[in-house]
């Protein structure tokens, strides 16, 4: 073990044992009321680092009631002044920046250099974007339509808003619905994913530390137990979720009978096609990077159904499983590992299933990877090589479902619109990509895709300013942009006002 290595170690178990067995309510960190805990488990070596609060409906009504009575103070402070004090978190976070990217590579099992320090680097971007949009949150002012009358709409705060995570992206996922939510004049319940509560925790106290006590509180705990009371508290009077397609289902459901606004942030199938005329210079890179091998393929944007073209198929997957041979898997805390570790045994056991799937179809062809690492260094974590499939139907589960391992299926294809046909033809509509030199084709395809998050020769991941979300099953509204602050995180009130007569007579 390196140097570095020890000291990055060292430094985000410290933080997981300080906060572990905590929840962030009015300002403080404190025990919660249910006794129970969450086991939480270094994903990179299977030891256990800390426990998170089980938390369940108790702990939901103190953290709703520290939210609500903030509320009210909250929303009258001026929307600069509560810019401000965002800044000045961001700040915090900046100067805090070694242990927050540990915690998160700790937590997550997301690789230090190529996963944890971008991620951490994309939040604090974010936090300080929504801080200095404060003042342009603003209604509109109507022409005088109805006569004698001054005609206008505000975009006030909501209330008390329930943000619930998943373990892949907790840092960016919590600043992404936290920030724009407070800047906007509402008062804050984040729920943490039961598998990676620490990093999102660590990121809160720091952060509450600019704002008034309850403006932001914290609670960990399972679904059903403390995220369904958390929805359909009476006091929430919105949602946000980022997680699973079935859960974002439920997640609708709960809130609807209060009629409480959701948004959505749920799951891909996402196609990545490479055109004959691509370049491949930029294309074959685009494999790897747009299935998100680095994140283990924990990502809802992550390109796993990798279209072809027949001409070019050969030459392209050949092309991808060299740099696929290249990625070193590791140790999230060691800066020299490329792919860090699987969340846990269970999303591991998943990748397994599909790996079951296609290991029995005889046409698949395993062109990369395959198999779970054991043994060594991988002993007791949860790694799985980074695998790439020719041969499946595109009927297969495997190409279908969401994996949410490393396991990409490429596919090949002869005209665009066959291609279009097959990309299309899913329940999700997430995020695609295309490879082309041809503009028109480019066009076409931005027209004819069914997804939210449209690319063309380049997968970035989303970010600062990047209006973010899926349509058909995989989601509801967009975030990390300024209109979805003001969409998801504002209510309106229109109003008419009569102007009257002047009753001096000058
Ligand atoms: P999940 O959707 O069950 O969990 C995400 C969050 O929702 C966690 O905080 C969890 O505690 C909470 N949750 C679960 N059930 C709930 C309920 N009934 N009411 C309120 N909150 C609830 O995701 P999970 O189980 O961690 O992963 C399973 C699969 O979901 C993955 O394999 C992947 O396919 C998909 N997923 C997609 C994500 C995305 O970014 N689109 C993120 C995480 C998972
Ligand atoms: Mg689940």
């Amino acid at each position: 073990m390196s140097d570095d290595f020890k000291k990055n170690l060292d430094l985000a178990l410290g933080n997981a044992k300080r906060l572990s067995n905590k929840i962030l309510i009015d300002g403080k960190l404190i025990s919660a009321k249910s006794s129970n805990k969450i086991k939480v488990v270094n994903p990179s070596t299977g030891e256990k680092i800390g426990e998170a609060p089980q938390c369940d409906a108790h702990d939901v009504d103190t953290a709703v009631g520290s939210a609500e009575t903030a509320f009210h103070k909250w929303k009258k402070i001026p929307a600069r002044e509560r810019g401000k004090m965002m800044t000045a978190a961001a700040r915090k976070l900046e100067d805090r920046r070694d242990e927050i990217e540990t915690l998160l590579a700790l937590d997550t099992g997301n690789a230090l250099r190529t996963q944890a320090k971008p991620e951490t680097a994309a939040s604090i971007e974010l936090t300080h974007m929504f801080a200095g949009l404060a003042g342009e949150i603003k209604g509109e002012n109507y022409p005088p339509n109805i006569p004698n009358t001054i005609h206008y709409t505000t975009k006030d705060p909501i209330g008390v808003v329930c943000a619930i995570i998943p373990w892949n992206a907790p840092l960016f996922l919590t600043v992404a619905k936290i920030a724009p939510a407070i800047v906007a004049g509402n008062t804050v319940v984040l729920k943490t994913a039961e598998q990676a509560p620490f990093c999102a925790l660590l990121v809160c106290e720091i952060l509450q530390q600019e704002l008034p006590p309850g403006v932001l509180n914290v609670i960990s705990g399972y679904g059903e137990e403390c995220g369904e009371p958390l929805i359909a508290h009476e006091k929430v009077r919105k949602v946000t979720f980022t997680g699973s397609f079935s859960v974002g289902k439920i997640i609708a459901m709960k809130a609807a009978p209060k009629l409480c606004p959701v948004t959505l942030e749920l799951g891909g199938k996402n196609p990545n096609i490479i055109m004959s005329d691509a370049d491949l210079e930029i294309a074959i890179p685009g494999v790897i990077d747009g299935m998100r091998y680095t994140r283990q393929g924990q990502a809802c944007t992550a390109g796993s159904r990798v279209y072809i073209h027949e001409k070019i198929y050969d030459k392209v997957l050949e092309g991808a499983v060299d740099k696929l041979s290249k990625l070193k898997m590791g140790n999230a805390l060691d800066e020299t590992s490329d792919i860090g570790a699987i969340i846990s045994e269970e999303q591991l056991k998943r990748t397994l299933y599909y790996m079951d799937i296609a290991k029995k179809n005889s046409s698949t062809e395993i062109l990369h990877g395959g198999n779970q690492s054991k043994g060594g260094e991988y002993k007791d974590g949860f790694y799985y090589e980074p695998t790439l499939l020719s041969g499946l139907p595109v009927s297969s589960p495997v190409c279908q479902e969401e994996v949410f391992g490393p396991v990409a299926c490429a596919i090949p294809f002869k005209s665009f619109d066959e291609v279009m046909k097959s990309a299309n033809d899913t329940q999700f509509g997430l995020s695609a990509v295309l490879w082309t030199k041809d503009l028109s084709r480019a066009l076409q395809f931005v027209d004819e895709i069914e997804a939210g998050f449209v690319q063309v020769n380049q997968c970035v991941a989303p970010r600062a300013n990047v209006s973010y979300g899926g349509i058909k099953m995989s989601g509801l509204g967009k975030e990390y942009a300024f209109d979805s602050m003001i969409n998801h995180f504002t209510q309106s009130k229109t109003v008419l006002i009569n102007r009257g007569k002047s009753n001096i007579d000058v």
